[in-house]
């Protein structure tokens, strides 16, 4: 090869380069010139057979070339873009991985479980698939009684159910301990709903039992009770109040309001002006339930009570739609961070 047909070859890759401009054709000259068969390696390859004299006008020019083509080239292909500037670039924003947000499910169940500590309970917990007799049964639930029907309760088997409510680990946790047992049960429940606003077929419940062997009324449940609402909604609730209803499993039963801890019971949008809102049922342990798991009714004293960890989130973080809880979506879970 003489001088002229390297510098005719050199500017014929240049028109080439103008031409070249979607990064497939700059791939195919790159792949042409400097490929490892490329057309430079090959003229340098042939340096040796050039007389000496030539050798440096043949080195010069070929090494501008090579030049020319690697940065007219960079970023395609195997030739990596020369870094411009300080390799570290200390005015970008650093990377981030946003955190999630824990769930307002678990925050009430796990702030309850916290509270409840400081009076003395511990944590049960029993198992979702739940037998007749624990759900029902034993807890003084007729044969007859609507809540067994398959139209509310999902079936698994004739004897084997989702369960409707954690008052069963009651039963479990009574049958497996001799009194006094003071325990709080977080944990799943299901119903056969419908998904709306303020109802969901899968759902959230904490339990509460106490039971000694010395008297207990219904006065230490509304102390229990007060102490747990006050410090779960805030320093505006200060009371709860009891209104007379019925379950099997208690007598005498209540269902049970918190005061506002919004208006602080003067009356608000939240309360629907009342100033109390409904959280729980609750009573004192009826007798046929002792008899169920071995105790004597004659020698044993308790309450209990069951609430909803969605209604109890709803209100406490404002949420007004019990489908938020479980959609995780980020951007909502954030909030409540
Ligand atoms: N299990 C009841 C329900 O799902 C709630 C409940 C009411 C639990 C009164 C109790 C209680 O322990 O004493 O509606």
């Amino acid at each position: 090869m003489t001088l002229e047909e390297l510098q005719a070859k050199h500017e014929e890759s240049l028109k080439e380069l103008a031409a070249a401009t979607d990064d497939a054709a700059r791939e195919q000259l790159r792949i042409k010139y400097l490929g490892r068969n490329g057309l430079l390696p090959a003229i340098v390859k042939g340096f040796k057979d050039l007389p000496k004299e030539d050798r440096p006008a043949f080195g010069k020019i070929t090494g501008q070339w090579r030049q020319e083509l690697e940065s007219a080239l960079a970023g395609t292909g195997g030739v990596a873009a020369a870094p411009k500037g300080p390799a570290f670039d200390p005015s970008l924003p650093g990377r981030w991985t946003r955190p999630g947000a824990k769930s307002p499910i678990s925050r009430v169940m796990e702030e309850t479980a916290a509270i409840f500590a400081r009076l003395g309970f511990s944590v049960e917990d029993g198992p979702d698939i739940e037998n007749k007799f624990n759900n029902f049964t034993a807890l003084n639930t007729p044969a007859h009684h609507p809540s067994m029907d398959p139209s509310d309760t999902l079936w698994l088997t004739d004897d084997l159910l989702l369960r409707t409510q954690t008052s069963p680990v009651q039963i479990r946790t009574m049958t497996a301990n001799k009194p006094p047992v003071r325990i709080i049960t977080p944990g799943r429940t299901y119903r056969r709903d419908t998904t709306d606003a303020t109802h969901s077929a899968n759902f959230h419940q904490i339990e509460g039992l106490y039971v000694d062997i010395k008297p207990v009324s219904l006065a230490d449940l509304k102390s229990t009770l007060t102490y747990y609402a006050h410090e779960m909604m805030g320093p505006r609730c200060k009371a709860i109040r009891f209104r007379p209803h019925f379950f099997p499993f208690t007598e005498p039963s209540v269902e049970v309001d918190f005061q506002c801890h919004v208006c602080g019971g003067k009356g608000c949008r939240v309360c629907k002006q009342s100033g109390w809102i409904e959280v729980a049922g609750a009573g004192l342990v009826d007798p046929r339930v002792y008899r169920f798991v071995g105790y004597d009714p004659e020698k044993v004293w308790g309450f209990a009570f069951g609430m909803g960890v969605e209604r109890i989130a709803m209100i406490k973080y404002g949420i007004p739609d019990i489908r938020w809880l479980y959609e995780n979506d980020v951007s909502f879970l954030n909030q409540m961070a």
